[in-house]
């Protein structure tokens, strides 16, 4: 039978019956969600034609932005907060176990492995010497061996060394010995603006919202049964807490950054790893 001559009222529930027949069960859940979750939002602010190829003109503008070094769709979704979103989901908060929070556009695979305690920071770096340490353990309190951590982090003045001509800086790998313990040193996070020279930095303009996230550092941390950890540790004390560009900020990821007698700032954290789960999805 031909369907035909659809109407506003009409038209979704024939868009859904069209995919009925998709024989992947999870890609029939997300697309019948996602067109039903379009048609109610083009209903709910009855665009007109010009509008919607502004939409279309701001979402190709995007991917355009979108290279080997720079990411527009998942800062999109980092500033539409959706990315911590899909982190609550997938990661969430049980017990003693450090939350995560965004892992951002700027963890680079492969990072040099350096011995513990040696200095991330490259001579002329813009930045205040610090020293972070502290300890991997599981959720039994006990000490992980072979924990591998990488650590990333921007310069004083706000730049990722992705962000500028230098190559490999602030960021490496370490990995704990049977202590668990670990120590580096790197520079106090300073507060800087995600890249906002594009459609996401018009977009966060347009609604009145400043590119700014508080200074931190990043860790993803992976050890032999554990599930892996993407997190930060934030600065006390830095004025943009209450308003990451990203939404990331989690009380419990605030650390003091503090002077020492030595002029250098110092930061202690200690890592509580979730078991690693038994299946890839909770039912
Ligand atoms: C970052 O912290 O590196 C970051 C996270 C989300 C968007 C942009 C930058
Ligand atoms: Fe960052």
């Amino acid at each position: 039978m031909t369907i035909r001559n659809f109407t506003e009222a009409t038209l979704t529930a024939e868009v859904l019956r069209r995919i009925e027949a998709t024989p992947n069960p999870r890609l029939k859940q997300v697309m019948t969600s996602m067109v039903k979750h379009l048609h109610a939002f083009v209903r709910e602010v009855r665009p007109t034609q010009d509008e919607w190829f502004e939409g279309i003109k701001f979402l190709t503008e995007t991917g355009h932005w979108c290279d080997d070094k720079r990411q527009e769709f998942i800062l999109m979704s980092d500033t539409l907060g959706v990315s911590m979103l899909v982190d609550f989901i997938n990661y969430g908060k049980e017990g003693q176990e450090t939350e995560s929070t965004v892992l951002g556009p700027f963890f680079v695979e492969g990072a040099p492995e350096l011995p513990m305690g040696a200095s991330i920071v490259k001579p002329g770096t813009v930045g205040e010497p610090c020293v972070a340490s502290g300890c991997v353990k599981g959720a039994d309190g006990k000490p992980i061996a072979g924990a591998v951590i990488d650590v990333w982090q921007a310069a004083g003045d706000g730049f990722y060394d992705v962000q500028t001509p230098d190559g490999p800086n602030l960021r490496a790998r370490f990995r704990t010995g049977a202590d668990g313990k670990y120590h580096f040193k790197c520079v106090r996070p300073a507060s800087y603006p995600v890249p906002h020279d594009g459609p996401v930095g018009r977009m966060l303009v347009a609604t009145g919202r400043h590119p700014m996230r508080p200074g931190h550092l990043h860790f993803m941390i992976e050890a032999p049964g554990h599930e892996k950890l993407v997190t930060h540790l934030f600065v006390r004390g830095d004025e943009y807490l209450d308003s990451d560009a990203v939404f990331g900020v989690k009380d419990s990821l605030i650390v003091d950054f503090e002077k020492t007698a030595d002029g250098a700032y110092a930061t202690r954290y200690d890592f509580v790893l979730k078991p690693a789960r038994q299946s890839a999805r909770a039912a």
